[in-house]
């Protein structure tokens, strides 16, 4: 603990402690500077360098301590460069990416003042119809992980108080993916076995990457809000993991205790909070607060001490006592070549193509439909962007700035949700003259992110319709879906010649998606989280448990009864297997799946040891997974090999695959490159009250996607 700390601390009284522990939003600066000359220790950022320093000014001049302010903002995928959605960023599986995209984000941000961001999410989540699926990093454990961890790592750097690092907010915290039903801030009932495998892991990993804080989540998990959760907010996060930093309360999610149903009042709620383990309120619930609702004896003033002291911790790493002013003509206001082209690349690195006849790439059509309401929309940044950030132009802009001379024809023929029709016989007559019609498809962005949950996950408004009409034209169709989420794609995807998922690809959007459609680049992305073929199986995902009844096909729908004796017991018709009656079997396109426009093959898979010990530290790497690929194109392109694990006989029941390792790698066209994937020993481990890896045998299914595996025994002793 630094002197100045605890010489602050020394001098602090209880109305200055409480000062530092929250965090306002006040558009109006007047007000934002009346909170901070009343002692409040955090506000949102007042957007420029000049107008952060006139804030910082009063803090630092104007309080009787002059301790500086921490700017905070939800800086998501990009400050002024966006980037894509953080779902998009997963779809490369490329930490590096995302680490480098952390970076630029990083440096925008604090040369304009901010140093506290609310990123990365860290919720895993297994059910598209949540919206803020968009801002993380899909269904899986070891993939959120590890983008966490490289997201941490982009933004705080080695050193928080260099100029281009921001602390990092791991959120939030815990089981917000979780919700019932898909609905946002609902709650969720889950076992330790869920929290332990699922939910926590990737919060785990943002604490020993550094995260400088983590916010609670608005969910309540097993009746307990998370802004009151003692257990997970201290026994966990705090003693367990060790985890020095800040604890941060999501907007109003400490008022928002009371409608929760367990606070009597506002007073009662801000309590709780920073008796569970809350160190700073966001939304300024205690600022209504008469000094005996938070008098000392009504909170434990050893509690306040310790969180006072975490956020001066993170004030004095951010280097905000030595420089609290930021330089105002050094501010980026705007994204440069090199950041242009960096979230460009990472908008086709993170696209994902679901199936392709060989349309794509595109040859040199001379006659070009672009339909879909995609074609001319502007709406690429994606759901969680602010006012400042860099606007994308148009897919049609773009592509008639490029290629002028080709005959490109614009027909919307439908708009993003209305009912109206009318377009769609343009189109069609369009698609008639064309030698290939490109449907640019999707959700708008306010369709995903925060309070933007969906029952229905099919494209919404008319947009179906347009590609069945444009498709039974018999010119070859190819549809490029912009979304925030994974869709329900069933009933036109096998009318089409291509499907690119693009997602929200930020300020550089539509040149890569003309890249793609170009093959100036390559979408050798993977999903991140499976596509449903119905909302009705949600939630789905590939890590499920093979039951004690798996199911060998897909059901059938009939009007017969089986009789339970003769097909039960024998289950000689896979009658009584886990699997619904009017679906086959699985997603329609599982987690993992994507290919590129290069091809490749796969030598047998070759593992460094078939046996290993099942006892040691969780972080040792007990295997490597190395495979040959070539590229049997006759284009440069990349690779994705994923390394799935299933533990054959275990205490428990286990996933039938859980991803353990992966490597995305560039080959060229026609040569062999060899991968080495590493396995941590912690990948294969199973919780029952702690980690262990249990004796015996794991089956390690090495491939392209799920659907391409081939298989390598490993054991454990
Ligand atoms: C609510 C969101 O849940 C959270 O992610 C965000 O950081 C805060 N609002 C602040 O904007």
């Amino acid at each position: 603990m630094s002197g100045r700390i605890d010489d602050l601390l020394s001098r602090m009284t209880w109305d200055e402690k409480l000062g530092q522990l929250q965090i306002v939003f006040r558009p109006n600066p007047d007000d934002a500077a009346a909170l901070v000359r009343r002692g409040v220790g955090s506000t949102f950022w007042p957007p420029s360098a000049a107008a952060t320093n006139t804030l910082q000014r009063v803090a630092v001049e104007e309080t009787r301590l002059g301790i500086p302010l921490l700017v905070g903002l939800d800086v998501i995928h990009g400050q002024r460069t966006i980037a894509p959605i953080p779902l998009a960023q997963a779809a490369a599986f490329d930490p590096e990416l995302v680490r480098s995209l952390a970076y630029l984000a990083a440096s925008e941000a604090r040369s304009g003042g901010v140093t506290w961001t609310f990123s990365p999410m860290a919720d895993v989540s297994r059910d598209p119809r949540w919206g803020r699926v968009s801002e993380g990093f899909g269904e899986d454990p070891l993939l959120t992980s590890l983008l966490v961890t490289a997201m941490v790592q982009g933004y705080q750097g080695d050193d928080l108080s260099a100029p281009d690092a921001i602390a990092a907010t791991a959120k939030h915290f815990v089981g917000y993916g979780a919700g019932e039903g898909g609905r946002d801030y609902n709650g969720a009932d889950l076992s330790e076995r869920a929290l332990r495998t699922v939910h926590l892991p990737p919060f785990e990993a943002a604490v020993r990457a550094g995260a400088a804080s983590v916010m609670a989540a608005f969910t309540s998990v097993s009746g307990i809000p998370m802004h009151a959760h003692r257990r997970l907010l201290t026994d966990v996060l705090k003693r367990e993991w060790g985890f020095d930093g800040v604890v941060v309360g999501d907007a109003e999610g400490v008022a928002n205790l009371v409608p929760h149903g367990v606070a009597s009042d506002v007073a009662d709620a801000v309590r709780q909070s920073y008796a569970a383990g809350l160190d700073v309120e966001m939304g300024g619930a205690p600022l209504a607060l008469t000094a005996d609702d938070l008098a000392p004896g009504r909170l434990d003033p050893a509690r306040i001490d310790d969180a006072v002291r975490r956020v001066l911790r993170m004030k004095e790493a951010l280097g905000l006592f030595e420089n609290p002013y930021v330089d105002p003509t050094a501010e980026i206001t705007a994204p440069d070549a090199d950041s242009r082209a960096l979230v460009r690349a990472a908008a086709a690195r993170g696209s994902v193509l679901l199936h392709n006849d060989g349309i794509l790439p595109l040859g040199e059509p001379r006659r070009l439909l672009l339909t879909g309401p995609y074609a001319t929309s502007t709406d690429h940044l994606g759901a969680w962007v602010q006012f400042f950030g860099a606007h994308a132009g148009s897919v049609a802009d773009e592509l008639r700035a490029r290629r002028p001379e080709l005959d490109t024809v614009i027909e919307e023929g439908v708009d993003f949700l209305s009912g109206d029709d009318a377009g769609i016989a343009a189109a069609v007559e369009a698609a008639r003259g064309a030698e290939v019609a490109v449907v640019l498809a999707g959700e708008p962005s306010a369709l995903s992110g925060e309070a933007a949950s969906r029952s229905d996950l099919r494209l919404p408004g008319r947009q179906e319709d347009l590609i069945r009409a444009v498709a039974a034209t018999g010119t070859p169709t190819v549809v490029l879906l912009v979304t925030g989420r994974p869709l329900v794609v069933t009933d036109w995807i096998d009318e089409v010649a291509a499907t690119v998922v693009v997602w929200h690809g930020g300020t550089e959007a539509p040149a890569a998606v003309v890249d793609l459609l170009l093959g100036v680049a390559e979408p050798a992305g993977r999903l991140p989280m499976s596509f449903p073929r119905s909302v009705g199986q949600v939630p789905i995902h590939y890590a499920h448990e093979n039951t004690g009844r798996p199911a060998a096909t897909g059901g059938t729908l009939t009007a017969h009864h089986h009789d339970v004796g003769l097909h039960g017991p024998g289950n000689v018709q896979d009658k009584y297997t886990s699997k619904y009656l009017d679906l086959p079997l699985g997603p329609r396109f599982s987690f993992g799946h994507g290919s590129g426009y290069a091809r490749f093959t796969h030598a047998e898979p070759r593992v460094s040891a078939s046996v290993f010990p099942a006892d040691g530290p969780g972080d040792e790497t007990v295997l490597t997974v190395t495979v040959a690929v070539t590229n049997t194109s006759d284009r440069r392109g990349d690779e994705v090999v994923q390394v799935f694990a299933r533990d054959v006989v275990a205490s428990t029941t286990q996933p039938v695959r859980r991803l353990v390792g992966f490597a995305r790698k560039t080959v060229d066209a026609g040569d062999t490159a060899t991968v080495t994937i590493p396995v941590r020993r912690e990948a294969l481990a199973l919780w029952s009250d702690g980690w262990t890896v249990e004796p015996g045998a794991f089956e390690l299914h090495v491939g392209s996607t799920l659907e391409t595996t081939r298989m390598v025994t490993v054991v454990a002793e």
